[in-house]
């Protein structure tokens, strides 16, 4: 397992749409335990593959809190199959966007289908936690940061701060 580096906005390798994988094998398994290791250095609960630079729909998760159990989660070629009408508002952030926080709201509850680690299919119902970081996830899937859904200003504000955290490291 190797700790890679994450990619932060205004990367524009972060707007590219990420495509199905074809085949869930050991080599794709080995980039999901860099994804998880490089998740956990960071540290984070979601990480896409485009975070790293890689465009395949493939996300890792881990909504374990500190004083439980690591309980890794991996996603490949996930799925929305339904979203509830009412939403729910919560305080989001992002690796890419480092220490940069604001609200989004998103469907509450979302019905979704995905492989697994073992390339196996699962269909899973999610709220709260699991329902915002999984919809957040895919959004880099397909070029979306979760700072697209603010105003234009505040969009602007977080990525020069961010670019000045980035010059002064
Ligand atoms: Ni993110």
């Amino acid at each position: 397992m190797a700790i890679r580096d994450i990619l932060v906005v205004p990367d524009p390798v972060l707007k590219q749409v990420s495509t199905p994988v074809e085949v869930v094998d050991d080599a794709l398994r080995a980039l999901m335990d860099d994804m998880l290791e490089t998740m956990y250095a960071a540290p984070g609960i979601g990480l896409a593959a485009i975070q790293i630079g890689v465009p395949k729909q493939v996300i890792v998760m881990d909504l374990a809190r500190p004083e439980e159990p690591p309980q890794p989660q991996y996603f490949v070629n996930p799925e929305i199959l339904w979203a509830s009408e009412d939403t729910a508002p919560y305080e989001e952030g992002c690796l890419s966007v480092p220490d940069i926080y604001d609200e989004v709201e998103r469907p509450a509850r979302v019905k979704l289908k995905y492989l697994n680690y073992q390339g196996q299919e699962v269909v899973e119902d999610a709220e709260g936690l699991y329902a915002v970081c999984i919809q957040h996830e895919m959004d880099h899937l397909k070029g979306v940061l979760f700072i697209d859904y603010l105003s234009r200003l505040k969009r602007d504000r977080a990525v020069a701060k961010v670019k000045k955290q980035v010059r002064a490291a």
